[in-house]
């Protein structure tokens, strides 16, 4: 049977992309990728409506989780370093159907984060041009559906489209087009900018903190995924979107000088770096503010608009999230590019998507169809209905990677593993749990979207990529 078959390890081409990245540029893409909507926008609603002040245990368990991916992620890139991130290591073990279907994931995670996120992005812009006295007018800055009471509904808001959303992702693929150097170099600057705010808000906010506002830790129950160890789980699956990229630095593995040493680096490293200013802004933020007043777009921003004296790091905030919203989208779209790519360089896509641009050295086709489609999701659909899809695309390749690494320790133990996941059945099984218990806490609305990609994503399997994989010449 075709679909099972595996494709063997450490018989990877050359791929003609370059190889610039060291250490400190993979860390910093993983922090460009995670570092954005998830802390500047959901906290809020996280706050109010599921956990308190229960927010900081919700981050540390969504961060829990993740650590165990990571490990598996940093075996597996280590050990396979090639672009296709967990496409390419499910392709290694479970075989081509498993890996196709994890493909069609990936692109609901990178595709559509980097569509997420513009949206994120052109909110704060429009309160930022509003702020200087710019206004954009609102049927140009949102989207013209929005979902409807059922599963799957849609309905017409009005609005014509969100062009700033657009824009965005417009400009940032021109630059991923034009050279991986670059791409990182705009990335680094945008994290060195995120990361002084994110310190500042900590720094600052620390001494605003009033304890009363943390107790009880966990407000009492109102009902399913309202406070309670209930609402703190909900809040955790919510949050987790704030936790997704550190999986991208995986994709850039052939583009890394020393991978087989630095891919555990830069996935771990962002992982560590971002969970612990996490947790740190969550009890900073519930702190200063009743969680109650939380349930708003901008909730960093409001916590220190309420301080008079902290008025000034208000507005840096909101430039601090564009800059943190510019760089996910970034390095989603560098993401997707690559696996598109990879899967192509496999005979699962058309060859296009393999070609790499001769004088740019980079997959060109690949991240101009990420970009259109990319923009036109972001331009047309709101943050609700892709938000969810993106959490479950990443979360089942993560269940997928931590069994991945299991299966791979039994059928090829010999295979030489620069990094292993220590104590890895624990770790495994752990990982592949927690992550498969948070899909379970995301709406019905996105397992019906999900189904429905899922389904589309066989139809274009059967109908090429079965025939023209490359393992079936
Ligand atoms: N982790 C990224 C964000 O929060 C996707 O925007």
């Amino acid at each position: 049977m075709g679909i099972f078959r595996t494709k063997p390890i450490g018989e990877e081409q050359p791929s003609g992309l370059k190889r610039a990245l060291g250490p400190g540029a993979l860390i910093g893409l993983g922090i460009g990728a995670i570092i954005g909507t998830g802390i500047f926008v959901l906290t809020g609603v996280a706050a109010a409506e599921h956990a308190g002040p229960g927010l900081m245990l919700a981050f540390v368990f969504a961060g829990i989780a993740c650590a165990f991916a990571a490990l598996c992620y940093a075996e597996f890139a280590a050990m396979i370093p090639v672009s296709g991130s967990a496409y390419s290591y499910t392709y290694a073990t479970l075989g081509e159907g498993v890996a196709w279907f994890v493909g069609w994931l990936l692109v609901l995670e990178y595709l559509f984060a980097a569509s997420t996120v513009s949206v994120g992005w052109s909110g704060y812009m429009v309160s930022l041009m509003n702020q200087i006295g710019w206004h954009i007018p609102a049927e140009l800055s949102s989207a013209p559906f929005a979902p409807g009471v059922g599963a799957g509904d849609i309905v017409r808001t009005g609005a014509i489209i969100n062009l700033p959303a657009v824009f965005v992702v417009a400009a940032i693929t021109a630059l991923c087009y034009t050279g991986i150097r670059q791409s990182t170099l705009f990335n680094s600057v945008v994290v060195l900018i995120k990361v002084t705010v994110i310190v500042l808000f900590i720094g600052f906010g620390a001494s605003y903190i009033d304890t009363a506002n943390w107790h009880p830790l966990i407000p009492p129950s109102q009902g399913p995924g309202r406070y309670g160890w209930d609402g703190v789980w909900s809040a955790a699956a919510i949050i987790f979107f704030a936790y997704i990229g550190f999986d991208a630095v995986s994709t850039a593995a052939q583009e890394a000088k020393n991978p087989q040493r630095d891919m555990p680096i830069g996935i771990l490293g962002s992982l560590v770096i971002c969970t612990v200013l996490y947790i740190a802004v969550s009890a900073v933020l519930t702190g200063m503010v009743h969680y109650s007043e939380l349930d708003l777009p901008a909730p960093v921003a409001y916590a220190l608009d309420k301080y008079p004296a902290l008025g000034w790091l208000g507005f840096l905030v909101k430039l601090g999230a564009v800059a943190g919203m510019t760089s996910v989208i970034l390095v989603m779209i560098l993401g997707q590019s690559r696996i598109f790519f990879t899967m192509a360089k496999d005979g699962l896509l058309m060859p296009a998507f393999a070609s790499v641009h001769p004088r740019f050295q980079t997959p060109g086709f690949s991240t101009l169809v990420t970009g259109i489609i990319a923009g036109i999701m972001g331009g047309l659909l709101p943050v609700t209905i892709l938000g969810e899809l993106v959490s479950f695309g990443t979360l089942t390749a993560f269940v997928v990677v931590c069994i991945g690494v299991l299966v791979l320790r039994s059928t090829q133990p010999q295979l030489k593993r620069p990094f292993r996941v220590p104590a890895a059945p624990v770790v495994c099984v752990l990982g592949a749990l927690s992550c498969g218990f948070l899909v379970t806490q995301l709406s019905k609305n996105a397992w019906f979207m999900a189904l429905v990609w899922t389904s589309l994503g066989l139809v274009v399997y059967g109908l090429y990529g079965y025939r023209h994989s490359k393992l079936n010449r």
